[in-house]
């Protein structure tokens, strides 16, 4: 049986991969020039995807990438540079040389849970972070740069402002890198009011450092055309129209029309076309595969969220402070409303475009209008 060529929540390459010609020329030409570039879009549209096919085309660079996901403290960014560095260096060498660039590095061993295998990282302990942890670690990178050409890419580069003295690091990042004018930097970043407040808020370090490009649906060259080759690979089509329901309720996000896809592939079988029926079979069984974190939500919310976001998803979220909205939701002050919807925004359930607010995961939203919540 053919295997599901649907791929979600993951860096996809190769065959997974839909080109993006335009986009990935400019990225190309950009690099080429040592541009440092801001690479935006929304959740799941396929930004370090991008960064990794672009790189590894014939750019003769080589790709160091550093995800700063989640990171909380100095420590935590200079131990993901680390990562990034280990992953293009070997072990060995990489520790004798690193160790010389930032002094107060340790190294420590661990074993890897599923391979078994030990290995050595170094690491900084905890409150030893210094400005000069970070000039060191750049000025590292600026010396592996001369042996062999490298792109650097920062992703989920926001999340640099959840550190405590987030604007001294930046300032520091910024006036070491602005030296290096041979390195291309690459920051990309998933939540556009905070990647906006970095590079376009005048009181930033990085104000105006980089060009922005945007990634969005726009760039994916034929998507539909795509999703039906990976359909046709287990001999299922699409019935006509259905693709542009998909991408619809998808908000034509790639990462979630590959998620719905995946699920149709799997309630479906070879030689099948794929019609409405199948559409709201494959719908049931990815709120199946989600029912867990939907209902965590929901318990985790206070009464007003809870009823703006089951407002909104019937209504739409144009204008949630209009008449009909309000009159809907039973909340009598349009101050409630704004306030549930920036806690919701701050929770990551719902994401500002433009002013329409949109659920951050669509399934989400078409499940309580499933449970008629
Ligand atoms: N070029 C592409 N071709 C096919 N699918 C894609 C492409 N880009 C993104 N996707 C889909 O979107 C998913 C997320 O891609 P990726 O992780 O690159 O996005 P991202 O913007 O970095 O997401 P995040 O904001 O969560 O980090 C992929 O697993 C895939 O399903
Ligand atoms: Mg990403």
């Amino acid at each position: 049986m053919k295997q599901n060529p649907f791929k979600y929540g993951q860096v996809v390459t190769g065959k997974d991969y839909c080109k993006r010609g335009l986009l990935e020329d400019e990225l190309i030409s950009l690099i080429k020039r040592g541009q440092n570039t801001v690479l935006q879009g929304e959740r799941r549209a396929g930004k370090t995807s991008l960064i990794h096919q672009t790189v590894s085309r014939p750019t003769s660079q080589r790709l160091l990438y550093c995800d700063f996901l989640g990171i909380k403290t100095g420590e935590d960014l200079i131990q993901r540079i680390v990562q990034g560095i280990e992953t293009i260096e070997q072990q060995e060498s990489l520790i004798k040389k690193v160790v010389r660039f930032i002094p107060n590095l340790t190294v420590s061993v661990s074993i890897d849970p599923v391979t078994g295998t030990p290995s050595l990282s170094p690491s900084l302990a905890r409150n030893t972070y210094r400005p000069e942890s970070l000039t060191g670690i750049i000025d590292f990178i600026s010396h592996l740069h001369q042996q062999s050409p490298l792109v650097v890419a920062f992703d989920e580069f926001q999340d640099c402002l959840n550190l405590k003295d987030a604007w001294a690091t930046l300032a520091i990042m910024r006036s070491r890198i602005q030296f290096e004018d041979k390195i291309c930097f690459l920051f990309a970043g998933s939540i556009r009011n905070y990647m906006w407040k970095i590079f376009q808020d005048p009181d930033s370090p990085f104000f105006k450092s980089a060009l922005t490009l945007d990634v969005d649906a726009s760039s994916l060259d034929n998507f539909s055309g795509f999703i039906t080759r990976q359909f046709r690979k287990g001999k299922r089509k699409l019935e006509k129209g259905l693709f542009d329901r998909i991408a619809d309720v998808c908000f034509r996000n790639p990462g979630d029309i590959q998620q719905l896809c995946a699920a149709l592939w799997d309630t479906t079988q070879e030689g099948d076309l794929i019609t409405e029926k199948g559409f709201s079979q494959a719908l049931v069984h990815v709120f199946h595969n989600e029912l867990r974190g939907y209902e965590t939500i929901l318990s985790d919310l206070s009464p007003q969220q809870s009823v703006v976001l089951k407002t909104l998803a019937r209504l739409g979220g144009v204008s949630p402070l209009a008449g009909e909205f309000v009159q809907a939701s039973g909340i009598a002050h349009t101050s409630s409303i704004k306030a549930a919807l920036t806690r919701l925004v701050a929770k990551r359930l719902l994401f500002l475009v433009g002013k329409e607010y949109r659920f951050v995961n669509p399934f989400f939203r078409l499940w309580l209008l499933h449970k008629r919540y």
